[in-house]
């Protein structure tokens, strides 16, 4: 593996992401919350770019004490979703994961961020 430094961290503003190439390796990076996420931009449904997609609000279900519902509300914790641009699927930033279906998932890539500088570490074979 190698480090590839790729920009500050304050390149990236919070809830945005950029996405980089990095050889033949495109890879999307995501600040959430002062976390910084990575993923191959490759969806694993169809193989979309699934990193330019729009961030939309994770929704959850509501529920009251007396267990009636408040319909779709907004993640109290913040969570954010992709939206691939090709077909809709939705992954998690903070996993990648698909919502409903464990098969689907983003790939990730290590991502740090060292003296303000983010480096995605990449396989050298790849670059
Ligand atoms: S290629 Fe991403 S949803 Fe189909």
């Amino acid at each position: 593996m190698v480090d590839i430094r790729v920009c500050k961290s304050e390149d990236i503003a919070e809830r945005g992401r950029r996405v980089v190439q990095i050889g033949a390796f495109e890879v999307g990076i995501f600040n959430l919350r002062g976390r910084f996420f990575a993923y191959e931009n490759v969806c694993p449904h169809f193989s979309g770019p699934a990193c330019q997609g729009v961030l939309a609000p994770l929704f959850a279900e509501g529920v009251c004490e007396d267990r009636t519902s408040l319909g779709r509300v907004f993640d109290p914790g913040g969570r954010m979703n992709i939206v691939c641009p090709w077909h809709g699927y939705e992954f998690d930033i903070e996993t990648g994961a698909h919502p409903t279906d464990n098969r689907m998932r983003l790939k990730p890539v290590p991502v740090s961020v060292r003296d303000g500088d983010i480096y995605l570490s990449v396989p050298d074979r790849r670059i």
